[in-house]
């Protein structure tokens, strides 16, 4: 006698190395709530099909629960020997309720069992993230609402651009969110469809009812082909996608954190709660948890490269490489869970905003030069030649220390005849912003609205 689950044609058992080797429960264990789910839903099909008995349906119901709550209490640890998940569960099931748990697996294979059990699991996580996009929108919206009026420099290619509503600029986050939350949504679309009684690729001899348990298990519908149904990982693949653009959008906020937190920049300042320090320069206080995020976006990425190459080469139906489809999964959910509740924090409570220093940067730069142009070009003067007008000023003012402010009105006339006192007006910062009323500009008027536009699809959702 072996210790394997397989068939009588195994005379010897695995080599332990290969059993090591072959075996998933030291990570699949995680689906186990998933695994007792789908085995109960498929039992009570096996008896509404009159495959077994209503009595022996009962049995595996009860054993299969007992499992769950012998699992939660710390009392159900299978080992290595027991392969993977599923061999643990159904052996477990036999000791508890005898020879009616050797029925469990009538008319189901592995195959569609761990398809069934990835798709429960990845529905459930996919509510969990949508939940926590949801609460950072909250934090990002509220932060929003107290700075619609602190300015904020805007960049591009990290150069000084034009000024921003603060307000603005975390809105733009916000949006990336709601697409994100979308974006699942749309994924858990193609996660909810059952796979559950494509046997082990051919479907089985049994009569089953594959619509009666997709309806037990709140699936929207069945794989219509039981090749495909065995062997699709799309779903997967998908969801690594979604979960890497999440990555992805918090990667780019921390790395403005990180900037904005700098000496250099001192745009925001981090609290002892979100901040670490240095073992050995006592002066320091570092953005760990910005950096953080953005170090595991590759990891994030990592698992859907990972997912993509394991798919490239696979014939159907089933091969054991799919195995590999579940630490790439488990760690990106556990990653984008993790980043998403830590940077949520960082947003309600771990950094402020240094408005004075942000008020300073915006009066003392450059920024303004687009307005002065506008203004020249408002009053008739075409654009071009307005801006290049402006260039020569701009040359002039570094050349002598000085800022477009700082010019005498005799000296805006000089350069053109068309400016007049309220020139002073356009190029102070916050008009500057509040004159970018244009749709989905930064203006103050569009701030509010786009502010009142955000909490409404917060409250729709
Ligand atoms: N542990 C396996 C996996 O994760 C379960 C399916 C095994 N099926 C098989 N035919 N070997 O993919």
């Amino acid at each position: 006698a072996t210790n394997q689950t397989w068939s009588q044609r195994f005379e010897t058992a695995l080599h332990p190395a290969i059993a090591r080797f072959n075996a998933s429960i030291g990570f699949d264990i995680e689906l186990i709530e998933y695994d007792l789910t789908g085995s109960i839903a498929h039992a009570q099909m096996l008896a509404h099909t009159g495959i077994i008995t209503q009595e022996e349906a009962q049995q595996l119901v009860s054993g299969l629960e007992q499992i769950r709550q012998e699992y939660r209490n710390g009392q159900f640890t299978p080992g290595i020997e027991a392969e993977d998940v599923h061999f643990a569960v159904e052996r477990r099931l036999t000791e508890i309720v005898g020879d009616a748990g050797k029925k469990l697996h009538t008319a189901r294979s592995r195959n569609d069992q761990v398809g069934t059990d990835i798709r429960l699991y990845l529905r459930h996580r996919i509510q969990e993230i949508q939940a926590q996009i949801e609460q950072m929108q909250t934090v990002l919206l509220d932060l929003a609402e107290q700075n619609i009026e602190t300015l904020i420099p805007g960049y591009t290619h990290l150069q000084r651009a034009q000024p921003l509503s603060l307000a603005h600029h975390l809105l733009a986050y916000f949006e990336m969110l709601q697409r994100d939350k979308e974006r699942l949504g749309d994924v858990y679309k193609r996660v909810n469809i059952s796979p559950l009684g494509s046997g082990a690729l051919a479907g089985t001899t049994f009569p089953i009812d594959r619509h009666y348990t997709a309806k037990l298990l709140e699936f929207d519908g069945v794989y219509a082909n039981s090749l495909d149904g065995v062997s699709d990982r799309d779903f997967a693949i998908e969801f690594l996608a979604a979960a890497s653009i999440i990555m992805v959008h918090l990667s780019r906020l921390s790395e403005e954190v990180i900037l904005w937190a700098s000496e250099e920049f001192s745009f925001v300042k981090l609290k002892d709660s979100c901040a670490t320090g240095s073992s050995i320069m006592p002066q320091k206080k570092n953005p760990d948890v910005p950096e953080l995020v953005r170090g595991k976006t590759g990891r994030v990425c990592g698992h859907l490269q990972a997912l993509l190459v394991l798919m490239k080469g696979l014939p159907l139906a089933y091969n054991k490489d799919l195995q590999e489809d579940k630490e790439a999964l488990f760690d990106a959910v556990r990653t984008v869970r993790a980043s998403l509740e830590a940077m949520t924090i960082l947003f309600a409570e771990g950094l402020e905003f240094r408005t004075p220093r942000l008020a300073q940067a915006v009066a003392e730069d450059f920024s303004n030069a687009t307005d002065v142009a506008d203004y020249l070009a408002t009053k008739g003067v075409p654009f071009r030649e307005a801006y290049n007008l402006v260039g020569k000023v701009v040359k002039t003012c570094i050349a002598t220390g000085k800022l477009l402010k700082d010019l005498t009105l005799a000296e805006w006339q000089e350069l053109h005849p068309a400016f007049d006192t309220d020139i002073y007006q356009a190029i102070a910062p916050h008009q500057v912003v509040a004159a970018r009323n244009s749709y989905g500009g930064t203006g103050f008027e569009q701030v509010r609205k786009a502010l009142a536009t955000a909490r409404e699809k917060m409250q729709q959702s």
